[in-house]
C-alpha cells in the first residue's frame, strides 16, 4: 500500500460495536432500544470511536435476535422506529461518529414476505428465492449438511413435499444468490439505507453468500467475489464508506481478494484465527484449549504480514458471538484491569482498524449461569439439548457454554452498580452479570486510571500517530514464551509495544538496535523511562514507546 495515494477515513478509525438489545433501555421494557443508544452517545463520542457497528434492529421474530430479519426496511418495535434510526444517523453524526448497519442478507426470517410467498406453492414466483430440493430416496433430506445451530441444516415443508436449506436456524432460510432477483432486492434495500446516511455495512456471514449447494461447497465459492463486486459496483462503490465482511473462513490471501482495493469489493474482513486456536479441533468452541502465546504470535505474524501491501486489517477481541476479551485472552481476577489495558494495548498497536465491542472499554467479564434456563441464546440451548441428549454430561456443557457461549457478551452493559446495572428500570431480558456493583461506566469515569481512559487514550494516539495507522509491522522477541512484542516503523519513526501476557514477571533482554532514548506513549503500570539492557516486566506489563529518531537499524 502507498500510504499518500491509498489512505481511506477509516484507516485511523476506531469502531464500537453495540448490540442493541443489551446496552441502553430508555422505555423500561428490559430490551435496550434505539433511545437509550442516543442517550449514550456522548459517552462514546468521549471514548472517542468514529462509528458505531449497529447489530441487526431490524423487524424479525427474534429467533436469533435480529439476525432473522422479516422486514429490511423497518425497525423492530421493541428497538423503536424508523424515526427514531433517522434521529440516531443525525445525532451521531453531530458527534463526528457514522452507523454501520449490520447487512445480514446470506438468510432472511422465515416470517419475511419473500418466504411466506416461497412457501405458498412450488410455482410461487418468490419460490426461487430459497434453496428447496428434493427428498433424498428414503424421504430423509437431501444430504447431511448440519446447522451451525444444530440439527440438519434441511427443512421438512409438508404442503410442498420438499426441503428447504437454512445454514442457521430453522427460522432462518438461506438466500438463493444464484437469483438475479434476490441480488436486485438485496441491491434495492442497500441503496435504500445508504441514502439515510449511514458510514455503511457489517456484512453477516458474506462468504456463504457463493455457496453451491448440491457441490456442499459453502463458504468461498466461485460465485462470491464476483457477486460482492456486482454489489459494491450497483451499491457502495464509489460512496467512500466502511465495508467489513465476516468471513470465518478467510486466510490473508483470500482476505485481499476482498480487501485489495484494485478488486472493488469491501473494505476489510473480520478473519477468527486468533479465535479458533483456543478451540478444541474436533469439539469447536465447546471445548476450550488454552491460549497459547506461540499460535497467536504466528497468526498475528501472517496477518500483519500478509497483508502489508495490499489489503487491511480488521482487530478484534471480541463480539456478540464471543466470550468477553479479558475472560478469554487475559485475568478477570486479580489482574482484570492490568490485563484488559495489556489487551487494548497489543490490538490498538497493531496495523488495521480496531473494533471495541461494548462493555470491553471498562473491562467487562463473562457471565456464570448455573442454570441452563437462565441462558437465552438459540445456539446454547440448542446445542446443549442436542449433545446432552446424545450423552454429554451437563457440567461438560455447561464449561463449554461458560468458556465461550454467546451470552458472555450478551449481559446487560454495566452503566452503573444500582439496580439491573443501570440499563433498565425494568426486568432485563437477560440477568446482569452480578459483578456489575464492581465494574461499571460511572466506577469507570470516576477513576483516571480505569481501562476506559486507557482506551479513551489509545484511541487519540491512533489519530495523532500516523506510525500506529500506516507504520510497517515487525515482529520481535518471537520466541520469548512470554511477552509479545513489536515494532512499527514510518519514515524514520519507531513505536515499540512490549506486553506480558501472563500474570508472572517476564525479563527479557531488547535487540540492541531498540536501546535508545524515546518516550513512553502509553502503560499499564507506572510509565518506564529506560528499556535498556535487561528488563523485567510485571504481570500483564505493557507499554508503547515512539523512539527518537536516530539510528534505525535492529541490532
Ligand atoms: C453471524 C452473527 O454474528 C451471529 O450472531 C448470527 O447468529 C449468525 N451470523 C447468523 O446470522
Amino acid at each position: 500500500m502507498n500510504p499518500a495515494t491509498d489512505k481511506k477515513w477509516w484507516h485511523d478509525a476506531v469502531v464500537y460495536q453495540i448490540y442493541p438489545r443489551s446496552f441502553m433501555d430508555a422505555n423500561g421494557d428490559g430490551i435496550g432500544d434505539l433511545a437509550g443508544i442516543i442517550q449514550r452517545l456522548d459517552y462514546l463520542q468521549r471514548l472517542g470511536v468514529n462509528l458505531i457497528w449497529l447489530s441487526p434492529v431490524f423487524r424479525s421474530p427474534m429467533d436469533d435476535n435480529g439476525y432473522d430479519i422479516s422486514d429490511y426496511q423497518d425497525i423492530a418495535p421493541e428497538f423503536g422506529t424508523l424515526a427514531e434510526m433517522e434521529q440516531l444517523i443525525a445525532e451521531a453524526g453531530k458527534r463526528d461518529i457514522r452507523i454501520l448497519m449490520d447487512l445480514v442478507v446470506n438468510h432472511t426470517s422465515d416470517e419475511h414476505p419473500w418466504f411466506v410467498e416461497a412457501r405458498r406453492s412450488t410455482d410461487n414466483p418468490y419460490r426461487d428465492f430459497y434453496i428447496w430440493r428434493q427428498p433424498a430416496a428414503d424421504g430423509g433430506p437431501p444430504n447431511d449438511f448440519r446447522s451451525y445451530f444444530g440439527g440438519s441444516g434441511w427443512q421438512y415443508d409438508e404442503a410442498s413435499g420438499e426441503y428447504y436449506f437454512h445454514q442457521f436456524s430453522r427460522k432462518q432460510p438461506d438466500l438463493n444468490w444464484e437469483n438475479p432477483r434476490v441480488q436486485a432486492e438485496v441491491h434495492k434495500m442497500m441503496n435504500w439505507w445508504l441514502d439515510k446516511g449511514i458510514g455503511g455495512f457489517r456484512m453477516d456471514v458474506i462468504d456463504l453468500i457463493g455457496k453451491e449447494v448440491d457441490a456442499q461447497i459453502m463458504t468461498n465459492g466461485a460465485r462470491l467475489h464476483p457477486l460482492l463486486q456486482e454489489m459494491n459496483k450497483a451499491t457502495f462503490g464509489g460512496r467512500d464508506l466502511l465495508t467489513v465482511g465476516e468471513t470465518w473462513s478467510a486466510t490473508p490471501e483470500i482476505a485481499k481478494l476482498y480487501s485489495d482495493p484494485a478488486r472493488e469489493e469491501l473494505s476489510m474482513v473480520f478473519q477468527f484465527e486468533h479465535i479458533t486456536q483456543t478451540w478444541d479441533e474436533e469439539e469447536g468452541k465447546w471445548r476450550s484449549r488454552p491460549f497459547c502465546l506461540a499460535a497467536f504470535k504466528a497468526i498475528t505474524d501472517k496477518w500483519q504480514l500478509g497483508l502489508a501491501d495490499s489489503g487491511w486489517n480488521s482487530l478484534f477481541w471480541n463480539n456478540h458471538d464471543l466470550p468477553r476479551a479479558v475472560s478469554k485472552f487475559g485475568d478477570p481476577g486479580r489482574y482484570r484491569v492490568e490485563s484488559a489495558k495489556m489487551l487494548a494495548t497489543v490490538l490498538h498497536g497493531l496495523k488495521g482498524t480496531p473494533y471495541v465491542y461494548q462493555g470491553e472499554e471498562i473491562g467487562m467479564t463473562n457471565v456464570r449461569f448455573e442454570c441452563i434456563d437462565q441462558y437465552r441464546d438459540i445456539e446454547s440451548l440448542n446445542l446443549y439439548r442436542e449433545r446432552t441428549a446424545a450423552g454429554v454430561p451437563h457440567e461438560q456443557m455447561l464449561a463449554g457454554i461458560h468458556a465461550n457461549g454467546r451470552d458472555n457478551a450478551r449481559t446487560p452493559m454495566q452503566w452503573s452498580g444500582e439496580a439491573n446495572a443501570g440499563f433498565t428500570r425494568g426486568r432485563p431480558w437477560i440477568e446482569v452479570n452480578p459483578n456489575h456493583d464492581q465494574i461499571n461506566v460511572a466506577a469507570a469515569l470516576d477513576d483516571p486510571d480505569s481501562v476506559f481512559y486507557h482506551y479513551q487514550r489509545l484511541i487519540r494516539l491512533r489519530k495523532a500517530h500516523p506510525v500506529l495507522v500506516y507504520g510497517d509491522y515487525q515482529p520481535l522477541l518471537s520466541e520469548h514464551p512470554r511477552v509479545f512484542a513489536y515494532q512499527r516503523r514510518l519514515g524514520g519513526q519507531r513505536l515499540l509495544v512490549l506486553c506480558n501476557f501472563f500474570a508472572g514477571r517476564a525479563s527479557l533482554t531488547l535487540p540492541a538496535g531498540l536501546q535508545q532514548p524515546g518516550e513512553v506513549m502509553i502503560s499499564n503500570y507506572a510509565p518506564r523511562d529506560h528499556w535498556r539492557g535487561e528488563l523485567e516486566l510485571q504481570p500483564y506489563e505493557a507499554f508503547m514507546v515512539l523512539l527518537d529518531e536516530a539510528d534505525c537499524s535492529v541490532g
